[in-house]
């Protein structure tokens, strides 16, 4: 199989930051796999459909317009069309997204789309179920936590330098719900698989964490 590194763990914990930074320094390709899980959340309530409906909601995963466009303002993620990077990453679609990923059929219908980034180049693929159901196989599974204080605290500091006001007892209410959700859920759900690195990265700066993965990625590949 090509080269797979999965960075799998609870939201917040970094593994977006810690998946481009590998990604880049390595030259591999990149798969965001919550962002699909987003993508059909935001999809859904664009066809005004009940959060419930799993049928329709499995159809509408199956059929996700999508495309991911790269340009020199970064990555660009289009549904149906239009730019919603922006869009997928608001709280709620957080939320959203982790209420329909707890529905199998939805999972099924991601699953060839989230395989199909398995690149000769290389692929790190950042989720919740990347080693345990996406790519079993994998080289190389890190599992990456950090307190759920420091990951509301994180997401405060995104939000801030964006220039959007967030309160964080809400953030840490918010996290603590979407792991619950996330971790109890019947298929795939968020456990380490039995052969990951186990990374806390409470303590860690950003660098210290991808030179972590880097030096594990070194002795593998
Ligand atoms: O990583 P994220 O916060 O963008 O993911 C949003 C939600 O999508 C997350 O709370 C659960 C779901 N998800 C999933 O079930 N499996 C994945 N591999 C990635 C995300």
């Amino acid at each position: 199989m090509h080269p797979v590194i999965t960075i799998d763990g609870p939201s917040g914990a970094g593994k977006g930051t810690i998946s481009q930074n590998v990604a880049r320094q390595l030259g591999w390709e990149i798969l965001d796999s919550g962002s699909l899980y987003r993508l059909t959340a935001l999809a859904v309530s664009q066809d005004g459909l009940d959060m419930t409906a799993e049928a329709a909601i499995e159809a509408v995963a199956r059929g996700l317009d999508v495309h991911f466009e790269t340009d020199s303002g970064g990555l660009k993620i289009m549904l149906r069309g239009e730019d919603v990077s922006e869009a997928i990453r608001a709280e709620d679609m957080g939320m959203k997204a982790s209420s329909i990923a707890a529905m199998p059929g939805v999972r099924a219908a991601l699953l060839e789309r989230q395989r199909a980034f398995s690149s000769v180049a290389g692929l790190v693929a950042d989720g919740r179920d990347m080693g345990t159901t996406v790519f079993p196989e994998a080289q190389l599974k890190i599992f990456m936590t950090a307190s759920c204080e420091e990951r509301a605290k994180r997401r405060h500091n995104q939000l801030k330098e964006k220039g959007i006001s967030a309160n964080l007892p809400d953030l840490v209410a918010d996290l603590a719900a979407r792991d619950e959700q996330d971790a109890n859920r019947s298929v795939s759900p968020l456990r380490p698989a039995d052969d990951a690195v186990m990374l806390d990265t409470t303590e860690m700066s950003i660098e210290q964490v991808t030179n972590k993965v880097l030096d594990l990625a070194k002795s593998i590949f």
